[in-house]
């Protein structure tokens, strides 16, 4: 049969084949994103810090160790699931194009392929000065297409007469973290290829790296929290509408800092950094009292409280970096201020938000159990808060300094147990059958 001649039962069911087709490919970019979190990511992380605390001294530890670390977390793990939930959102955009599974598919080969190299590179020093510049290369060309093709698919309004209705702060704050992804793997790229000609070993230079983190941070991770936060959590905490000047300021405050702090301005960028961070608590009105009930369907009940707890991590964290940058003098009051950041803000939010609609993308699953997300986000809080506490005495040698370096391994532990409670989670929901899949089967039985 001509394509013309297609009958609309025929196009519909080629259209749910598709979307259950681009489904698996985000599944792929889930169980990667959990793959990347669970060993190269924070099972180095523990190694790391054990490490450190064996020897009481964060410079004892090789830099590409730490970078490679800190790489597969924020590329690996949370890069990882960001492209594949902008995968996932075409499917909501209306009439799925055939090449959209393709590229979904192609986009998946060469980021992993392209993050996977970058960890080896920087954990066995193979090859790197070729090994470091193509895994930015790759990595790169994966975001292109995903950016190609997220950006270039036009909703199905159903009428093209009909004017565009003006974008929702919550997508201009998910444009602009997606710039500032692109800005991320740019700037990657460059240091990558800068540290191929010039350096020694496959690290970043110290003074360099310090400077960039804030990048992905920043200008392309905390915005994009704030993006799906403005869009989910009047749903999901049943909060008032955002206040999306205050919002779109907070993102803005947010590039500014980035800004300043790759010009070698930390203090002013810290202090911007917490502006904006303020900015965009009151915009999402996070501890405002909530209009209607929280949506709690399928997790557990503790969620909107793990969300909040989240944003006081983020306040904590500017609190940290403004102190870091004002007195920081071996590492820990950073290495707080940074895992304050990524663990109690990111990591807690993707915890709590991803086990919530994840099983949902991936197949219209259920989570396989509300206790264990729970015990997660316990002990990630738990973890993270006896991490910071215990990483500025230890490392900066203030009083019973000894005491902070036994906690220390500790709170890796706590972490590292949060982190697999939550892969495991997921992974036993993606393998059991969907409900739709059971019922069916049962109605055939
Ligand atoms: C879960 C347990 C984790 C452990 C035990 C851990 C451990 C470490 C250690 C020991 C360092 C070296 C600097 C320092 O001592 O502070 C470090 C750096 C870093 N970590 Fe983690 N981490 C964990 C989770 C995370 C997460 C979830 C992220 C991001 C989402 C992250 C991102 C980073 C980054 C960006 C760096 C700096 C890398 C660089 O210097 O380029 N970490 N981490």
């Amino acid at each position: 049969m001509q394509a013309s001649e297609t009958s609309p039962a025929c196009a519909t069911e080629a259209m749910i084949a598709r979307e259950q087709a681009l489904s698996r490919a985000v599944l792929a970019f889930v169980v990667t994103g959990l793959l990347f979190m669970l060993l190269p990511g924070t099972f180095l992380g523990v190694w790391n810090l054990i490490s450190i605390s064996s020897r009481h001294e964060l410079d004892s530890m090789s830099a590409a160790w730490i970078q490679a670390h800190g790489h597969a977390q924020i590329f690996g793990w949370i890069g990882t699931f960001i492209i594949g939930i902008g995968f996932y959102s075409l499917s909501k955009m209306g009439r799925l194009p055939r090449f959209a599974v393709r590229r979904a598919w192609i986009a998946w080969a060469l980021w992993t392929t392209g993050v996977a190299m970058r960890w080896a590179a920087g954990i066995t020093a193979l090859e790197w000065r070729i090994a470091l510049p193509l895994s930015a290369l790759l990595e790169l060309s994966g975001f292109v297409i995903f950016f190609r093709t997220v950006s270039g698919h036009k909703a199905d309004s159903g009428s093209a007469s009909r004017p565009k209705p003006p974008k929702q702060p919550w997508m201009l704050a998910i444009v602009a973290s997606t710039f500032g992804f692109l800005l991320t793997l740019l700037l990657n790229l460059v240091s990558a290829f800068d540290a191929a000609f010039t350096q020694a070993t496959p690290a970043i230079p110290h003074a360099l790296d310090q400077r960039l983190l804030a990048v992905p941070v920043w200008a392309f991770l905390v915005p994009t929290v704030w993006g799906f936060n403005a869009r989910w959590l009047p749903i999901f905490l049943g909060l008032r509408a955002p206040r999306g000047r205050l919002l779109l300021a907070g993102i803005v405050g947010a590039f500014a800092g980035v800004a300043l702090s790759v010009a070698g301005f930390a203090l002013a960028a810290a202090t911007l950094s917490v502006a904006a961070a303020v900015l965009a608590i009151a915009a999402l009105r996070i501890f405002e009292p909530a209009a209607q009930p929280a949506k709690i369907n399928g997790v557990h009940a503790s969620f909107p409280l793990f969300v909040r707890l989240t944003y006081v991590w983020l306040l904590i964290a500017g609190a940290l970096t403004i102190w870091a940058a004002a007195a920081d003098r071996a590492g820990g009051i950073w290495g707080a201020s940074r895992h304050a950041v990524t663990v109690g803000f990111l990591a807690g939010m993707v915890f709590a938000i991803g086990q919530k609609i994840l099983p949902a993308f991936c197949g219209a699953r259920i989570l396989f159990n509300r206790h264990a997300m729970f015990a997660s986000l316990l002990l990630l809080n738990v973890g993270c808060a006896l991490r910071v506490a215990s990483e500025i005495p230890a490392y900066e040698g203030f009083a019973f300094a000894t005491v902070f370096w036994q906690a220390l391994p500790a709170s890796a532990v706590i972490e590292l147990s949060a982190v697999t409670v939550f892969a495991a989670n997921l992974l036993v929901t993606f393998l059991r059958p969907a409900p739709h899949v059971v019922a069916k089967q049962r109605a055939f039985a």
